[in-house]
């Protein structure tokens, strides 16, 4: 089961092909980092963790925190060991083979395509407020929500009363989807500005709010304790801190650029940490300023955000002119709102607006490269991999992305979407989190650029977070990770198993990144094939 594993040499010697100029230096991996994480989690998730933690969603955002800082410094060592296209699935191919690889780039799709998707909604959310702001125009609710979901015994039902498909979440996929298909990729210029414009709209917030802070609002701090009450599932302290790992996600970003970086040795945990450490400090101040100004107000105890009787009860509220944060699609710009500073709303949500399609981009960047990984080394149709000859890019596995994330994203709330998100990228970093250590017991000698700190520690935390994480979900996104998983298998075993290149044994070293054509190079001696 384990014993086809890829040659860590031959991934090596691709990436040695490739030898990027090493340019980046620390400064430019944390906003590298920053850029990638700071997205839908803060703007809009926000209000869903108010309403699974109450004002106790501060202690979530510092253990979803933990969690990713051990689990960074695991992703560095693989990173800066095996600096390739594919993240945690090339990793794994090589340490622990075939089969668990591809359960882990299955798994990634769930990670960027469906994270892809939530923040698409995200975007839609500030989108329409702030065109309502601006002009009145509000949208039906069934064209800007999809159906709400629930769990009938084993079964997803989908309710079409509330929502049907949400129309704006699908045009800032497909246009996402177009830009990468031409070709668009984000400069550093271009990242340091969107990051700089939600640094200043999150300063913004806390300038506003802090001052607006009321104590009273933290009384009860934790109505739903560490774990919801009993029978329910990803509530409470715990069950926040599950779903808002996702405003973390993305700092993978850094550990892929460690080749580009000078010093990696020093500088990718600087980015890694950095990044992790500057979202955390904001996080932790925006969730005091917004449940401090406006009250985190839960509706009735336990109820999952998101569910058929949430949506009926915000419904219920909204109909009283009550909107209490834990209903908005619009977090932040809801609280600016609601103390009176509308203006800022609207500059809030401007931001969210040009900022959130770099996220959907960086995301939908990852996912098409780990499809083209995928289709490379044959456990894909290789059609999938090809470039377009003009625009250079992997189209058609692009294409075949964007329409994925467009559906997922027209059908399903925000934090659903999260939610199962999460559950994927949890076990990527789990995966990585054992490779790691894996690596260290049977190849100890070769050459770590960057060395996790204290492994035997901060290795088994990194897998142990993730498991307890997942564990927390709520049972739907719970679930779809097995699911998912079985589905996935089946898939490899009446396809990739038989085409796979390594399974052929065919070694190959390639060339380049999967936006890059392929050229045909000359045989390496030593029998290597290229292609
Ligand atoms: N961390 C990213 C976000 O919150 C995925 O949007």
């Amino acid at each position: 089961m384990f014993g086809r594993v890829k040659s860590l040499d031959a991934i090596l010697a691709t990436a040695e092909k490739k030898s990027l100029h090493r340019s980046l230096g620390p400064v430019q991996l944390t906003l590298l980092g920053v850029g990638a994480i700071i997205g839908t989690g803060i703007f809009v998730l926000t209000a869903a963790a108010a309403q699974k933690a109450g004002p106790g969603m501060m202690w979530s955002f510092v253990i979803a925190g933990f969690v990713c800082a051990v689990a960074a410094l695991c992703y560095s060592e693989l990173a800066s060991m095996v600096p390739v296209s594919g993240s945690a699935y090339t990793y794994t191919y090589a340490v622990v083979g075939e089969m668990l690889a591809w359960t882990v780039g299955w798994a990634l799709i769930l990670e960027y395509a469906v994270a892809a998707s939530a923040v698409s909604v995200g975007w839609s959310g500030y989108f329409m407020g702030l065109v309502k702001s601006w002009t009145g125009f509000e949208l039906p609710l069934a064209l800007q929500s999809g159906p709400v979901w629930s769990m009938q015994g084993m079964l997803p039902h989908a309710d079409f009363s509330v929502g049907l498909i949400n129309v704006p979440a699908i045009g800032v996929a497909l246009a996402v989807t177009w830009l990468l298909m031409i070709g668009t990729k984000e400069s550093a210029q271009f990242n340091a500005v969107l990051v700089g414009i939600k640094i200043l709209a999150l300063t913004m917030f806390l300038a506003l709010t802090l001052p607006a802070i009321n104590g009273t609002h933290f009384a009860p701090f934790a109505p739903n304790g560490w774990f919801g009450p009993a029978g329910t599932t990803g509530m409470g302290i715990v069950g926040a801190a599950s779903s808002i790992f996702f405003a973390y996600v993305g700092f993978d970003a850094v550990s892929t650029a460690a080749e580009e970086t000078k010093n990696p040795q020093r500088n990718v945990p600087i980015g890694l940490i950095g990044s992790l450490a500057i979202c955390t400090v904001f996080y932790l101040l925006v969730a005091a300023g917004a449940v401090g100004a406006m009250g985190a107000q839960p509706t009735a105890l336990g109820v999952e955000p998101g569910s058929a009787e949430f949506t009926a009860q915000c419904a219920a509220m909204a109909a009283q002119g009550n909107s209490p944060l834990v209903c908005s699609n619009e977090a932040l710009a809801h609280v600016l709102r609601s103390i009176n500073y509308s203006w800022a709303g609207d500059l809030i949500g401007l931001a969210a607006n040009l900022a959130l399609p770099s996220v959907i981009l960086m995301m939908m960047f990852g996912q098409t490269r780990i499809f083209f990984v995928m289709a490379r080394d044959g456990l894909l149709p290789e059609k999938l991999a090809t470039v377009h000859p003009k625009w250079k890019t992997p189209h058609i596995v692009t294409l075949v992305t964007g329409i994925f994330v467009a559906i997922a994203a027209a059908l399903l709330p925000v934090g659903q979407l999260a939610d199962i998100s999460n559950s994927g990228t949890l076990f990527a970093f789990f995966m990585v989190a054992v490779a790691v250590m894996i690596l260290r017991l049977r190849d100890p000698g070769r050459a770590r650029p960057f060395r996790t700190p204290l492994i035997w520690a901060v290795g088994p935390v990194a897998a142990l977070g993730c498991v307890f994480l997942y564990w927390n979900l709520p049972y739907g996104a719970k679930m779809v990770l097995p699911i998912w998983g079985a589905i996935g298998l089946a898939v490899y075993y009446a396809y990739g198993f038989r085409k796979s290149h390594v399974g052929r044994g065919i070694v190959e070293v390639h060339e380049d990144d999967p936006d890059a054509p392929q050229q045909p190079v000359a045989p390496l001696p030593g029998g290597i094939d290229l292609d």
